[in-house]
């Protein structure tokens, strides 16, 4: 039996990370995983349990009983607001929580038939660090900010620019902070700034480096 081909897809908040991996595994027929929604379920299932989510210790005992549910569906429009972001960002940082989700995502790549494709913060660094293709998709705070705040009104949630800047700042100094020891800037991955790119040259670029980097 083949590997499955891996494709690595990290960046920061909304730089289109997550758009992009969809479309690159439905056109390639690979599994896709969507990593940051494994922390925002595990958010979510902390707040809906009345757990602060800097409780580290109560986290982790919610967590260890949430491991069998990570394999089932569930409701992604839940998970969509700044509230479950944050609270998965927080969760983020404990290290138990990140080893029960470390095993779970590696045998999702080992386990797919053709190809897998895992977007999120590490992925190229500590999940998959034989990934045969990484990208890693960033653009300015304030593109992101600006895309956040368009996907809230569209979804008729009420938010200022401002607010969504802050938070997004917010949410990037935990995560550099956090994410350091992740990130290794020696990683051979190829960087895609979307910040005057639409979906589609962003896709198309990254499919080219799909197509010179398959096996
Ligand atoms: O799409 P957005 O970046 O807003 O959020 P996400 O990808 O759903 O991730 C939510 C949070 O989970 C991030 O802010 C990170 O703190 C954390 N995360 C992580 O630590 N490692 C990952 N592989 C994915 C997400």
């Amino acid at each position: 039996m083949n590997k499955p081909f891996v494709i690595a897809i990290d960046g920061p908040a909304a730089s289109g990370k997550g758009s992009l991996a969809k479309r690159l595994a439905k056109e390639l027929e690979f599994d896709f995983l969507d990593t940051g929604a494994l922390y925002r379920r595990i958010a979510l299932h902390t707040l809906e349990s009345g757990i602060d989510p800097s409780n580290t210790e109560a986290v982790i005992e919610a967590a260890q009983n949430f491991g069998d549910e990570l394999a089932k569906d569930y409701d992604d429009s839940a998970l969509r607001n700044d509230g479950v972001g944050n609270a998965a960002s927080i969760v983020a940082q404990i290290p138990e929580i990140r080893q029960i989700l470390f095993n779970f995502q590696q045998n999702f790549a080992k386990n797919s038939e053709k190809g897998a494709v895992l977007d999120g913060r590490d992925i190229a660094t500590v999940i998959c660090p034989d990934a045969d293709l990484k990208l890693f998709i960033t653009a300015s705070t304030e593109k992101r900010a600006e895309r956040r705040h368009k996907e809230l009104q569209s979804r008729g949630l009420d938010a200022t620019y401002e607010a969504v800047l802050a938070e997004m700042q917010e949410r990037d100094e935990r995560d550099n902070v956090r994410l350091k020891d992740h990130m290794d800037p020696n990683v051979d991955n190829h960087t895609i700034d979307t910040s005057e790119m639409n979906p589609d040259d962003v896709f198309q670029r990254a499919l080219d480096f799909y197509k010179s980097s398959s096996r």
